[in-house]
């Protein structure tokens, strides 16, 4: 493939984001050595920009990620997570350009300020895939997005809500995902009007970042406000938001998925348990195992193949007696 080495500036940028390669035995090793030495042969030199590691859909995307773009299928990972920083997210991706990697996947942490750098990949040649999360840019700004349909995922997670509380007053509690982020804008329009004219009141929403500490906190805050009877539903757009508001509710006294019911997003394996256990009413999936489609949307680009602008990927969604069915099997 393209072989480019770094410039002074791309060293800089290396070092100031500790880039971090995969290697063959599964370790990491510091992409400076990378770039210098490993660019021979057809091994294919991918960026990664992730969000960061901020919950347990996190972590399976990340190893799904890792293990589509090893060394055994012909890639070069260079992975940088940025912590849920954009501008640390949006650095990493210029120190991939300088570094003149062959391609660029990015999860990107919100939707909003990708034109720029967007643009100067364009301008290096550099094809740039999405995976997860979408962007505001321009669509002629990468070459493919594969990820799932977040607002479909609202829009199941509201129409349950309507069918199980919908007909009785219900004040609900919104744990939103990171302010400007892709899921969290989706989620809730999907929600929002899946309930539109249910007796279903949202009496507040605020961010916990999608993780747990963030929605224990948060729901600490409402619990406080509202008391444990002034709330009767939260809607979690992550299971692990709606792990830190069980900790909070119980901690408050009450009974999470009986006092106070629990919708949430994501169905990981922590979340299906609480599910089981009858902490969660209901959880809808959101499938991070994109690894092995990420990877293929590379090869295809680079091989100059025509690949679909836009994949999703399906998502199920589970109440108790499905969770307890599933959960034996679940991959994350
Ligand atoms: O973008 C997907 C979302 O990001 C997941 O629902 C959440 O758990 C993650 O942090």
């Amino acid at each position: 493939m393209r072989k480019r080495f770094l410039s002074t500036l791309a060293l800089a940028g290396v070092a100031a984001f500790a880039l971090t390669a995969c290697s063959s035995d599964g370790g990491e090793t510091d992409s400076s050595e990378m770039a210098a030495g490993d660019t021979a042969g057809d091994t294919v030199t991918v960026g990664f920009a992730q969000t960061g590691s901020e919950s347990g859909w996190r972590s399976a995307n990340t190893e799904s990620m890792k293990a589509a773009f090893s060394e055994e299928n012909g890639f070069e990972l260079v992975f940088n997570a940025a912590d849920n920083d954009t501008a640390a997210q949006i650095a990493a991706v210029r120190s991939f350009i300088n570094q003149g990697v062959d391609a660029i996947v990015i999860a990107p942490i919100v939707e909003d300020g990708w034109d720029d750098v967007l643009q100067e990949a364009a301008d290096a040649g550099i094809p740039v895939i999405l995976e997860d999360r979408t962007v505001s840019a321009s669509d002629d700004l990468y070459a493919a997005w594969v990820g799932l349909d977040f607002e479909a995922e609202g829009v199941k997670a509201g129409e349950w809500a309507a069918a199980e509380y919908g007909d009785t007053e219900t004040k609900m509690v919104v744990l939103e995902g990171t302010t400007g982020s892709a899921p969290a804008n989706d989620r809730a329009t999907g929600f929002d009007s899946a309930i539109e004219g249910t007796m279903i009141e949202k009496i507040d929403s605020q961010t916990g970042d999608f993780t747990r500490d963030g929605g224990k906190t948060v729901m600490e805050g409402f619990l406080q406000k509202y008391g444990v009877d002034g709330i009767d539903l939260v809607y979690a757009h992550n299971d692990d938001m709606a792990l830190g508001a069980i900790e909070a509710i119980e901690a408050a006294g009450a009974v999470p998925g009986e006092d106070i019911k629990i919708i949430s997003i994501d169905a990981v394996h922590d979340g299906m348990q609480a599910l089981v256990d009858g902490q969660i009413n209901y959880i809808v999936e959101c499938n991070p195992l994109l690894g092995d489609l990420a990877a293929g949307l590379v090869t295809d680009v680079l091989a100059g193949n025509d690949v679909e602008k836009t994949v999703y990927v399906e998502d199920q969604a589970f109440d108790q007696a499905a969770a307890e069915a599933a959960l034996p099997d679940r991959a994350y």
